[in-house]
């Protein structure tokens, strides 16, 4: 039984989880496996309703769960960043969610921007640092407003924060087995910190002899990313430069649309989003895209052991952007509900299987339990039947710190 999460926030966030939220119920049916989703409330409305973004409740509860999936964050009604960095900053660093891995794959030609490009030549895996660098939070502003303001930020890398991400890097990049190259991507001919990676890069690298050691300064990165795509296989950054970099990557390969990521400590409670914001001009239309919480749903599967369904919801996927039928995974191109439908048809058949059982919301592995403080019901919107496990459960045996 996987325990899950689900914060689906801002904008549009509710219309994208309850899509994913309904692949994932077609995935359970189809392979069998059962899981529970808990509802937590926060995002702008509990914000401005209680005044509490993201207490230290919420995270010692968040801690129980096998997987969290979140929709989206953020609201013009509440200051810039606030809401973000006590939700989504206060999960990855109150989980030690160190890698937060971004792949970048393209499906179909017609997604991709470049001219003459195809699936074989994009097909790439970031692995963004997620605890470290100028999102660390030690910074602030002195004398603000007055003609003396002084702005700080520092960037932080550890040693340890380093070499973490960096071997899963290169586990990642052996685990694929494609060109088995891995990229760093730093600056660190003008940031002197950055020296750091440069090392425990090199000296992690003597254990992977299997792996070849490839190196890009992060503005020649995003230059290589446009020209020659092809060459990348896994690529290895720090935090802020893996935002910057993902969302260039995202681009690359459809949009914000399809672009998922998974927030990981291996073996750990871990997270899975989209990487797109709350989009509020999209939201309540039912018309965002939900592919790239389809795709987080799938990474979260992966995570969560079940490494087959997570293959079949990215072949669904997959299978949907090659027939032709999406010529656009921009916003208003297809309505939410019915993308999330076409991925549900998809997925059973792929299984061979008729979609009444899912269509009609009749659950065979899958029970949804509401949280005690949160939304009642589950978060798909369905009745829901109530759970009978509580909080206290017992911890599986984890998996050793290796990408899974
Ligand atoms: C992302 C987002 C976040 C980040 C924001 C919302 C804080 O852009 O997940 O890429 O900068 O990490
Ligand atoms: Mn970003």
């Amino acid at each position: 039984m996987h325990d899950i999460a689900v914060l689906a926030g801002d904008g549009i966030g509710p219309e994208v989880v309850r899509e994913g939220l309904k692949v994932l119920e077609a995935a359970a049916d189809i392979h069998g496996f059962r899981y529970r989703t808990v509802a937590m409330p926060h995002g702008a409305d509990h914000y401005l309703a209680t005044g509490e973004a993201f207490p230290d409740t919420a995270l010692r509860e968040a801690h129980d769960f096998d997987a969290i999936l979140l929709g989206a964050i953020g609201d013009p009604r509440v200051e810039t960043g606030l809401l973000e960095r006590a939700i989504i900053a206060g999960l990855r660093f109150g989980l030690d969610l160190y890698v937060n891995l971004r792949p970048v794959r393209l499906y179909d030609a017609r997604f991709c921007p470049l001219k003459d490009r195809t699936p074989e030549d994009l097909d790439l895996i970031v692995v963004r640092e997620n605890t470290e660098d100028a999102y660390a939070g030690i910074g602030g502003i002195l004398k603000k407003g007055t003609p003396n303001e002084v702005a700080v930020q520092q960037m932080i890398y550890t040693r340890a924060g380093c070499e973490r991400v960096i071997r899963y890097a290169y586990e990642l990049c052996r685990k694929r087995g494609g060109k088995k190259r891995l990229t760093l991507v730093d600056k660190a001919n003008a940031v002197r910190a950055h020296d750091i990676w440069t090392r425990t890069f090199a000296e992690v690298g003597l254990e992977y002899e299997d792996i070849q050691q490839d190196h890009a300064y992060v503005d020649a990165a995003c230059m290589w990313m446009v020209k020659n795509p092809d060459w990348f296989d896994v690529i290895v950054t720090t935090n802020l430069f893996g935002d910057i970099i993902t969302d260039l990557g995202a681009q690359l390969v459809g949009g914000m649309g399809i672009a998922a990521s998974g927030n990981i400590h291996p073996g750990r409670v871990s997270m899975f989003e989209p990487i797109h914001g709350s989009a509020p001009k999209y939201a309540g239309k039912n018309s965002a895209n939900p592919l790239a919480t389809v795709c987080a749903v799938g990474m979260m599967l992966d995570h969560l052991g079940e490494e087959g369904a997570a293959r079949s919801v990215e072949d669904a996927v997959r299978s949907l952007l090659t027939s032709g039928r999406i010529v656009t995974l921009s916003a208003g191109a297809i309505p939410t509900d019915r993308m999330g439908d076409m991925v549900v048809e998809a997925l059973f058949k792929a299984s061979g299987r008729r979609t009444s059982s899912a269509a009609g919301g009749k659950r065979k592995g899958a029970v949804a339990k509401s949280a005690g403080k949160g939304k009642s019901g589950s978060p798909n919107g369905s009745p829901g039947k109530r759970g009978g496990a509580g909080r206290a459960r017992p911890r599986a045996a984890r998996a050793p710190a290796s990408p899974r």
